[in-house]
């Protein structure tokens, strides 16, 4: 009877020990996990979603180049005032995501006077710690005389070696200030956005709903240093706080709008971000009345690296949706690109596909122009039109890249979209408005022909020949 007492007894000791070991491992290996997680996020104090700011005040600021518009044109807030603002504004913190930093690039330009907005701006950055604000600035330039100022005079300075995830370029334009107010536009911080380009974006201020969200975008790239792979596991700090199937409620100057942040490359979407790509569609296909896009290069090829050689593909989403809004929805469409050195001949052929599909067709309308620079013949160096949105007739995608296949697949964007009702009563006063009265009196002034006639190019010497004999300016 007492035999097998003390063997059960033996049993289930050993038991007990082998549980409590594999609950050790489990520990363990739980405690790792989330260490290991927590490294991929900074912390977020102050502010939370359930307390921060969804009243928000937005401002619409663009660059616009002096020789080229009449100074009795009525303008928005220039690009450079705003930023200015935001500095005045900042009490913490700023943070700064830009593909280039030259704002104090005075070799290639022959005129001084035009590089001083970049300049005082500049300065101004460099003054942020004399005032106690962090300067916090991702960016995957490796060797930039301005990043390197900025370091020397207290900003943190973290370098993403982009070559590694896509061989693309962050190419991200935004600013987060206090985690409360931001921006997001085409303007990057180059003395150019200042004086030679036309530029647009958004302030949205007292906004710290977005803000942190964007904040997260900015924790996420900062993560990325020294770091050479994506982790599978997303810290809780880096995900989306809104997408598009659950987007932000906020309020605009006092208008009802839903809104939310997308990104791109695919492989920089942390879990639940949208994707800038369908973000772009989202907004085209929910256009009722009209589309308006306004971009520097207009193109729908995808570059694709397979098996060491690059392939070049048709990169059919957008082009797609623009056809079937233009056709089957009878959306009237306005499409601004820029021709400049960079155009790819083989834009002319799709645009002029796009507009062939109006033929013969009733309640069917979509236009193109381009924008050119007359009298600097031969001169193509600069964009002149450097926007990057569409808007439509219920929504605005501000955002980072140009419609062109290959931007989207390697370089780092982020975009913007604000959705609002369409049966709005004082659509003109919001900011949809807004961008549409910009859009319109931009284009106006874009007096090229819609769009060289269909013609085969053969080359991009060909191209650029038969366009120079084309194209009217402005
Ligand atoms: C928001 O909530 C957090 C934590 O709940 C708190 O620390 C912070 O002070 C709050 N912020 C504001 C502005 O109320
Ligand atoms: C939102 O802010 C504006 C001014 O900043 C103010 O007039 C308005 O009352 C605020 N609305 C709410 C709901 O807090
Ligand atoms: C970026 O990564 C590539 C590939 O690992 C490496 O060759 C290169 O030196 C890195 N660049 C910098 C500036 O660290
Ligand atoms: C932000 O909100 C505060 C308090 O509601 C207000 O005093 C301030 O003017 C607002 N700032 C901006 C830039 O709208
Ligand atoms: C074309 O537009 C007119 C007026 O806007 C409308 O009455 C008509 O039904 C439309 N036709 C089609 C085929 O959508
Ligand atoms: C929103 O309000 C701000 C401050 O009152 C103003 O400067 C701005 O122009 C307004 N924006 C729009 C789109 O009306």
């Amino acid at each position: 009877m007492a035999g097998p007492a003390p063997q059960e007894h033996m049993k289930t000791q050993q038991k007990c020990i082998a549980i409590f070991a594999l609950v050790c491992c489990f520990a363990i290996l739980l405690a790792l996990f989330f260490s290991s997680v927590d490294i991929w996020g900074d912390s977020e104090d102050g502010i939370t979603e359930e307390n921060c700011s969804k009243n928000c005040s937005i401002v619409l600021v663009e660059n616009i180049p002096e020789d080229l518009f009449p100074t009795d044109a009525k303008r928005g807030v220039p690009l450079s005032a705003g930023f200015h603002t935001l500095l005045d504004l900042a009490k913490y913190s700023v943070e700064v995501v830009s593909p280039v930093w030259t704002l104090t690039s005075w070799d290639t330009e022959p005129t001084p006077g035009s590089a001083k907005q970049g300049q005082l701006l500049f300065q101004r950055l460099i003054g942020l710690k004399s005032r106690g604000v962090k300067l916090k600035i991702a960016s995957s330039l490796t060797d930039s005389h301005e990043l390197k100022t900025l370091a020397v005079h207290g900003a943190e300075v973290t370098f993403v070696n982009m070559s590694v995830f896509t061989k693309g370029g962050l190419h991200s334009s935004f600013w987060i200030v206090d985690r409360e107010h931001l921006y997001i536009g085409s303007g990057e911080m180059d003395w150019r956005s200042f004086s030679k380009r036309k530029e647009l974006g958004l302030m949205l201020y007292n906004c710290s709903c977005l803000a942190l969200d964007l904040h997260r975008v900015f924790s996420f790239y900062w993560q990325l240093h020294e770091r050479d792979y994506i982790p599978t596991i997303w810290s809780r700090r880096v995900s989306a706080l809104y997408k598009r199937h659950e987007p932000l409620e906020l309020q605009v100057n006092e208008t009802e709008a839903t809104t939310y942040v997308s990104t791109s490359p695919e492989l920089f979407c942390s879990k639940d971000r949208t994707k800038d790509i369908d973000a772009i569609y989202q907004v085209i296909h929910s256009a009722k009345t009209f589309i308006l896009i306004s971009v520097t290069d207009y193109l729908p090829l995808v570059d694709r690296k397979l098996r060491g050689s690059t392939v070049t593909r048709y990169w059919s989403i957008i082009d797609e949706v623009i056809r079937e809004a233009v056709v089957l929805r009878g959306v009237k469409v306005r499409m601004l690109i820029t021709y400049w050195k960079e155009t790819h001949p083989l834009t002319f052929n799709f645009v002029s596909s796009l507009k062939s599909l109006c033929l013969q067709l009733h309640n069917c309308s979509l236009e193109v122009r381009f924008f050119s620079q007359k009298e600097k013949k031969g001169d193509f160096q600069d964009p002149l039109n450097h926007n990057k949105y569409v808007l439509t007739d219920n929504s605005l995608y501000m955002g980072n890249h140009d419609l062109v296949g290959s931007d989207f697949a390697i370089n780092a964007g982020v975009g913007l979209v604000i959705m609002m009702q369409n049966n709005l009563k004082n659509r003109r006063k919001t900011i949809l408005g807004q961008v549409t009265t910009v859009g319109i009196q931009q284009r106006r002034r874009a007096k090229t022909p819609d769009c060289p006639r269909l013609m085969p190019l053969q080359t991009e010497e060909d191209g650029a020949a038969a366009l120079d004999t084309a194209l009217f300016s402005i």
